[in-house]
């Protein structure tokens, strides 16, 4: 089922809420503004703090095809715009030569159609899904890619089209829904940046967590919650190499359930660490007594509020 888009930031903010994606205002807003004005949202953020999500979001609840393209180093055209399928471009010769089939313009003509083209996800953007609507466009991990890629990216952006010079230009009738992100590796091009709406996805203060944890979690106690945000939190102050994000907090959240936790003991959290740190240094550096402190710390601030 496709549903419309939002007019409105509070629809917006429905939408992602139906999505299970708890978003502030502000989010909202520069979500709903790049739709609204079809533009691309560019995210920026830290390791897990729900970039990508939003773009399986969007295309789940506006029910729009997601069409995800994956950025790496040496990502190029053919794997991101399409390539021609040689073997069966090959095949195809052969079975004309086999037929006495010689004219050679019209060979040529038949393996440089459409039917030969290989599309990637970038030309597969341009094309309306079966219901006739453009589809959710995401650029996942943008930083990862070099330059000359971004350069290209630029022109498609722009334009929404790309040239393929055998067959001609492919315009997308309607623009997709483009989502981009970056952890920020390396800084984007301002070129691209500019075409964008630009949002920095920070990490979530403790009431935020809390409302992620709700729906993501639902079957985690809720005093077992409140500890486990409040010393990711402080866990967030510490001079670590990588601090936890949000999918850290649920994956404890998640194995604290399983282990029937209804409250943190210094132990449990020494033995869980695993799920909210993945480099040994910051392990080393939070077991033990620093781990013992922050819990301490935790339950003094709890017990304040009540
Ligand atoms: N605001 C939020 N509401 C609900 N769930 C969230 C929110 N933020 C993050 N999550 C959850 O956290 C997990 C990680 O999110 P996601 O994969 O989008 O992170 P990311 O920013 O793309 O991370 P990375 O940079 O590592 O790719 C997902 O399971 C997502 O559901
Ligand atoms: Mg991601």
């Amino acid at each position: 089922m496709s549903a419309p888009l939002p007019e409105t930031i509070e629809t917006t903010l429905d939408i992602l809420a139906d999505g299970k994606y708890v978003a502030d205002r502000s989010l909202a807003t520069a979500l709903f503004l790049a739709l609204k004005l079809g533009r691309p949202l560019f995210l920026e953020g830290e390791a897990g703090v729900g970039k990508t999500e939003i773009a399986k979001v969007l295309s789940e609840t506006l029910g729009r095809r997601l069409i995800r393209l994956q950025c790496y180093e040496g990502l190029d055209v053919s794997s991101a715009v399409y390539e021609w399928n040689y073997s069966r471009q090959m095949i195809d010769i052969r079975i004309s030569e086999a037929a006495g089939d010689r004219d050679r313009d019209q060979i040529e003509n038949d393996i440089f159609s459409e039917q030969f083209l290989i599309k990637r996800p970038l030309l597969q953007a341009l094309e309306p899904d079966d219901s006739g609507l453009p589809p959710v466009l995401l650029i996942d991990e943008l930083d990862r890619t070099d330059e000359p890629f971004e350069a290209f990216l630029l022109e498609v952006l722009s334009d929404f089209q790309v040239t393929i010079p055998e067959i001609g230009t492919v315009t997308a009738e309607n623009p997709p829904l483009v989502i981009i992100t970056s952890n920020r590796t390396r800084e984007i091009h301002d070129a691209i940046k500019r075409r964008c709406f630009y949002y920095w996805v920070d990490y979530p203060d403790a009431q935020r967590e809390l409302e992620i944890l709700a729906v993501k979690v639902p079957e985690a106690p809720g005093e077992l919650s409140d500890q486990i945000v409040a010393f990711v939190q402080r866990l967030r102050s510490k001079d670590l190499f990588k601090l936890p994000g949000v999918a850290e907090t649920i994956d404890w959240t998640n194995a604290l359930v399983q282990l029937d936790k209804i409250d943190l003991d210094p132990e449990t959290v020494n033995d869980t660490l695993g799920t909210l740190l993945k480099y040994q240094d910051d392990i080393e550096k939070i077991k033990g007594s620093e781990a013992a402190n922050l819990l301490n710390q935790v339950k003094a601030d709890l017990a304040a509020r009540q």
